[in-house]
């Protein structure tokens, strides 16, 4: 802990003194350290302006998912899903985030059926009828970053792939439930693993959410393969996602050696994802994007 006094502007650059500020939220914090628990450091607890920044940017990802749900059909390709995604955040004055992004060549990322996550966008690949796909819209907003992706069934989808993908939106919302201050992130990790199992399910362990806000990806990484309990506390002013990535037969995957971004299933089973960004607040959670 940094050793500022009371009456020194708070660490946060809120103008307030830390005594007004930052101060009972640090002593709890120091007091969870001290009995061992992995805590946060400041440079993650986002600030009320920093927030609004944040919703901003949601704002253009929600508004560009929107616009994908409602036109997203049998026989487009998805290099057509990508260039609604570069041209709808241009002109919201945002920047896609995965474009560039350590060599990512797309502006988005579309995994179908057995790809777990990373498809890259293509005039080649054309959804058709029974598909399940994943569409991962990240965006950049004056340097403020919002992440989210829903799934989609193509036309008419198998019962098994629209249970997987049923139950993968409740594995979300059941972590989410969790989330509340002085919790933990493993108490969301459960939950979201408890449900996959109980419903014949696997979880992908290698890959995981990520704390997101004033950069794309920033401490902690978040796993759904832990026990509640564990994994870093929760406090007041955390972004991070919950986007587990769960897999109908078994948990194994691979990276494409081809293009070395695309995952997918050692089984070649169907894969669904969803992914929301939440707020951890005062009382409990606030939903930033989905
Ligand atoms: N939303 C994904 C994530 O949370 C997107 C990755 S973008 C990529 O990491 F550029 F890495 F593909
Ligand atoms: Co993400």
């Amino acid at each position: 802990m940094e050793l500022i006094g009371r009456n020194d502007p708070c660490w946060c650059n809120s103008g307030l003194k830390y005594k007004k500020c930052h101060l009972a939220l640090d002593e709890t914090i120091e007091t969870y350290r001290r009995k061992g628990c992995i805590v946060p450091s400041h440079n993650i607890l986002k600030t009320p302006k920093q927030i609004e920044k944040i919703r901003e940017s949601a704002k253009i990802n929600i508004a560009i998912l929107d616009y994908i749900a409602a036109h997203i059909k049998e026989g487009i390709t998805t290099e057509q899903i990508d260039q609604w995604v570069y041209e709808r955040t241009v002109q919201a004055g945002g920047i896609p985030a995965p474009l560039n992004f350590e060599g990512y060549p797309k502006s988005v990322c579309t995994s179908i059926n057995d790809q777990v996550c990373h498809g890259i966008p293509s005039p080649d690949v054309r959804l058709k009828e029974g598909d399940i796909v994943n569409v991962d819209v990240s965006t950049n907003y004056q340097g403020y970053f919002s992440d989210s992706s829903r799934m989609f069934c193509i036309g008419k989808v198998s019962e098994e792939k629209q249970r997987l993908v049923t139950i993968t939106k409740e594995c979300v919302q059941l972590g989410l439930a969790q989330v509340k201050p002085w919790g933990f992130l493993g108490d969301m990790a459960q939950a979201v693993h408890d449900h996959a199992s109980q419903n014949g399910y696997s979880v992908v362990r290698e890959i995981g959410g990520h704390g997101i806000g004033l950069a794309f990806h920033e401490e902690p990484w978040v796993g759904y393969v832990a026990k509640r309990g564990t994994q870093m506390l929760l406090v007041p002013g955390m972004v991070f996602t919950i986007e587990p990535m769960i897999n109908m037969g078994k948990e194994g995957i691979y990276v494409d050696e081809e293009n070395e971004w695309t995952v997918y299933t050692e089984d070649h089973l169907p894969s669904a994802q969803w992914e929301i960004q939440v707020l951890v607040t005062e009382t409990g959670y606030e939903v930033i994007s989905y």
